[in-house]
């Protein structure tokens, strides 16, 4: 197989004097000043529906970006016909020619779509420059160029045949259509879960978050200037019950392909258990959930980079990612020293309007989010089992701002040290030096989620230990670094436990669940 090498998509700066900064601040600009009107995309026909739902940057409530067309129930069956549709054709074009679309929507994300993508990302989701740039351009030219590769391995993944016969394995797509449900806090996973499968030869229903709808428009500008033909990927913005129920009641329903939370995942599980019957097919459930996501130090750690850890793992991004850190566990003798560092560094750190390029932390994602962590902010003030040692302020009156908070617990099993919040408060517990064994304990057993975790041990045999004793909980587990920013093709991404499926996102494993292979023998 000839396919381009899959090579990381390098980082731009953004820098003050550089052109990628001029070419972002331009088309912020444009976007700001011009109300953007969205339709539906099913079949290749934009969909006006009349029923516009208005769109607002998280940190500028009051501004209005423009509109999105809601649909209802027959745009959800118009778009599943459509994608059956086109399923004949696009199953039976060649590999190549699927590579050769879905590379060109990488180049096109990496060029002139750039600074679009960025700046979609920024003013619908408040996302930095930085968090937009390795987010919506370069995970996601990386998601595109990876998977073309690994597609490949899969396909020639043959087995052995004896004289006078022939086996051989065909990589079939699904029988059906697959449901694509995306996030708002990655513009990446938004294309990867509808581009992965459709790279294998299946055809697609997307629903997006209705908080990212912006960025989506313009993933589908991109799909279709690559050339995915019509009927592919089919856009659809429906209610999420009416979706679902559409969805889950067809016949070829084939596959889920799914990130959010962890309810929503459980709730769509039952569902297709209860309808299993009418599926034609057992359908691929592949999905990745909520996280509570830990670093655990060592008394041998480095405090510096413990304290980095924290600050960078838990609040960039205002915690929305789904691998940021939230819970920490520290010990009694170097707990001083960290908090030091911990403070100094959040008193660097500025909060307000990703649009200013100085702003690390940016606004939350809606009100309800705001509510929550507001709330949980709250309890802790009043709580006589926590405190809040740094921030802990909120303010919603130019948009949904939570100052980043530290909340210090003497209980290990504290609510925000169970409870995934997704935002900028992350809550520290300080063992006893002598309960470090004691403290691994409770840190696997404390909370459902299995995401991602990173251990800080200077010495080798304390991390080897640590390393064996936490192997199921987290799928992505790193080693004296934080816990987030896996890069595709580095390292695979994906938890277990009540974190997901781990089919790790960016791999073949992958790739392989959008497949039903048929196995040949032909004897001679
Ligand atoms: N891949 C992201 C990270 O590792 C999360 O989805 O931070």
């Amino acid at each position: 197989f000839n396919v381009p090498i899959a090579e990381n998509e390098p980082v731009l700066s953004y820098a003050p004097g550089t052109p990628e900064r001029d070419e972002l601040k331009a088309q912020l600009k444009a976007f700001k000043e011009t109300e953007v009107d969205i339709p539906m995309y099913i079949g290749g026909e934009e969909v006006r529906t009349g029923n516009k739902v208005s769109m607002h940057p998280p940190h500028d409530i009051k501004h209005c970006l423009g509109y999105y067309h809601q649909g209802d129930e027959t745009h959800v069956y118009k778009a599943i016909d459509a994608a059956l549709e086109a399923k004949p054709a696009w199953e039976n074009l060649s590999w190549e020619h699927r590579a050769s679309i879905f590379l060109k929507a990488a180049e096109l994300v990496a060029g002139p779509y750039r600074q679009k993508l960025n700046a979609a990302t920024m003013l619908g989701q408040s996302k930095n420059a930085f968090q937009a740039e390795i987010d919506a351009a370069c995970e996601f030219a990386d998601f595109l160029r990876f998977n073309v590769q690994y597609m490949t391995e899969i396909y020639a993944d043959q087995p052995e045949s004896a004289p006078g016969m022939w086996n051989r394995v065909e990589y079939r797509p699904l029988e059906g259509f697959i449901f694509a449900l995306t996030p708002f806090n990655f513009t990446s996973i938004a294309g990867n879960l509808p581009s992965a499968p459709a790279l294998m030869g299946n055809t697609v229903v997307w629903k997006p978050s209705k908080t990212a709808v912006y960025s989506a428009k313009v993933l589908m500008d991109i799909f279709k200037e690559a050339g995915v033909p019509d009927g592919v990927i089919n856009l659809v913005y429906a209610s999420g019950p009416v979706t679902a129920k559409v969805i889950f009641e067809h016949p070829d329903f084939a596959g889920i392909h799914f990130t959010g939370s962890t309810g929503v995942f459980q709730g769509m599980w039952k569902t297709i258990g209860e309808n299993i019957q009418k599926y034609k097919t057992y359908p691929r459930i592949v999905g990745e959930t909520g996280g509570k996501d830990y670093i655990f130090a060592h008394k041998s750690c480095d405090a510096l980079a413990v304290a980095t850890a924290i600050v960078r793992g838990g609040f960039e991004y205002q915690g929305q990612k789904c691998s940021a850190a939230s819970r920490i566990y520290l010990p009694e003798s170097r707990w001083e020293e960290i908090k030091g560092y911990v403070g100094a560094q959040l008193a660097e750190m500025k909060m307000g309007d990703p649009e200013d390029f100085s702003n690390f932390v940016n606004a939350v994602i809606d009100e309800s989010s705001f509510n929550k962590l507001s709330g949980a902010i709250d309890a802790a003030k009043a709580s006589d089992e926590a405190e809040v040692i740094f921030g802990g302020n909120y303010d919603k009156s130019k948009g949904y701002f939570i100052e980043p908070t530290i909340v210090l617990t003497t209980n290990p099993k504290y609510d925000t040290m169970e409870e995934e919040l997704f935002g900028p408060v992350v809550t520290i517990y300080v063992y006893k030096d002598a309960e470090f064994e004691a403290t691994m304990d409770v840190l696997d057993t404390t909370s459902m989620y299995a995401l991602t975790g990173a251990i800080f041990s200077q010495d080798r045999y304390v991390a080897e230990m640590m390393t064996k004793r936490l192997t199921h909980t987290a799928g992505n587990f790193y080693i004296n670094d934080k816990p987030t920013g896996a890069v595709v093709g580095q390292q695979p991404f994906g938890g277990s436990r009540g974190s997901g499926t781990n089919d790790k996102a960016g791999s073949a494993i992958n790739l392989m669940r959008w497949v039903s292979p048929r196995t040949i023998k032909e004897t001679f």
